[in-house]
């Protein structure tokens, strides 16, 4: 059993950390804390949650100590960077939900974060936790970088293509949806409903802080070829869907990259590998990856969907945790996932 601490638990991602840590068999107790809603009840932020939380108390940042085993931080960028070297100095795990230690070159931080990075030896000691992904190593390791919400959506539909066919690809272009749950809770006029509703339209096209980090971890297993990656915002609070293109410069065939893909994620709970597209109702609310992979001669179009508040975030970073602890990944999350099914 262990203590968890729950770090920015009054946001939409760790509002749903709350939830898992809640249900999960091995978390004994959890403690929230944050920054301005320091000293309130977590059930004035949280409504839905009244009578199925143990602890409502949230705590400030500031009285945080390192009585706690793991600490999931769920903060703004470049907040993080108060805290996780300490957590780290004195042996704690963390699971840092945010971007400030998902790149491996401190210069990039500069380019796309706008900071200097204050603890940069950690970029080389962190594992990047693509939890779905069967060749992540977590042996020896305090502190994982959840990967961002876009990057998971299009590395766990990408890798597997790039990881045994690199070689044949001429070039990739990712188009990507999220709701506006992607952003976090701070009011932004831009993600107003009035704004939104019935609306859809592409942002950061010029560059997008999630770029880096998905070609980092694609060039790992081989990529080298050309790539586009462009981001929209879709009138609905959750999900993410991704549509990529990959233009190859010889033919395969349906049945060769079925293999692949049944072969990579045949011990992965969380992915469901699709014979239709998915659509984004069958992963909101759920840890799921739904992905369908369609070959046109020498074009493949892989579609794929997620919660980024879940998958992209909180039920990935759970699994971060079981993985930590040499748990079954799925604990904490699956019953949820099932209870959900029965409901709806
Ligand atoms: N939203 C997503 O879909 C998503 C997906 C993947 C990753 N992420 C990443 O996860 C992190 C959290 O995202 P989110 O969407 O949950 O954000 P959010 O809804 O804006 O919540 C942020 C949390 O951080 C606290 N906080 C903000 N500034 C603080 C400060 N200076 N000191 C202490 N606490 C502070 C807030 O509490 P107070 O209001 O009390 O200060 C709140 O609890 C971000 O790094 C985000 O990029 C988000």
């Amino acid at each position: 059993m262990i203590s968890v601490g729950i770090i920015g638990g009054t946001g939409y991602t760790g509002k749903k950390l709350i939830q898992y840590c809640n249900s999960h068999p091995f978390v004994e107790n959890y403690k929230i804390y944050s920054g301005k809603s320091a000293g309130e009840n977590l059930y004035d932020y949280f409504p839905a949650l009244v009578g199925l939380v143990n602890d409502t108390k949230i705590n400030s940042v500031n009285d945080l100590s390192y009585e706690h085993d793991l600490y999931f931080i769920a903060l703004p960028h470049g907040e993080s960077l108060n805290y996780i070297p300490a957590l780290i100095s004195n042996g704690k795990y963390v699971v840092d939900l945010g971007g400030d230690y998902r790149l491996d070159v401190e210069a990039l931080y500069e380019k796309w974060y706008k900071y200097s990075h204050s603890s940069s030896y950690l970029l080389k000691t962190k594992t990047y936790g693509l939890a779905d992904y069967p060749s992540t190593n977590y042996d020896d390791l305090k502190l994982v970088a959840n990967p961002g919400c876009y990057p998971t959506a299009v590395l766990l539909s990408l890798l597997p293509l790039v990881e045994n066919l690199s070689e044949k690809i001429l070039s990739v272009s990712c188009v990507a949806y999220s709701g506006t749950s992607g952003a976090g809770k701070k009011a932004k006029t831009e993600l107003m409903l009035s704004e939104m509703d019935g609306n859809v339209k592409a942002y950061k096209v010029d560059g997008h802080q999630h770029e880096p980090e998905i070609l980092q971890q694609l060039v790992k297993k081989g990529f080298d070829s050309s790539f586009s990656f462009t981001t929209h915002l879709l009138p609905v609070a959750t999900g993410i869907y991704l549509t990529a293109s990959v233009h190859l410069n010889e033919s395969v065939n349906q049945e060769e990259i079925n293999e692949i893909y049944y072969n990579v994620y045949k011990n992965s709970p969380f992915i469901r590998l699709r014979n239709t597209p998915p659509e984004l109702k069958w992963v909101v609310d759920t840890n799921f990856c739904d992905i369908n992979v369609t070959v046109k001669d020498k074009v493949i179009i892989i579609t794929s969907a997620i919660d980024n508040l879940i998958k992209g975030a909180s039920g990935q970073a759970v699994q971060n945790m079981n993985k930590l602890f040499g748990w079954d990944e799925t604990f904490g999350i699956l019953n949820k996932e099932i209870k959900d099914a029965a409901v709806y």
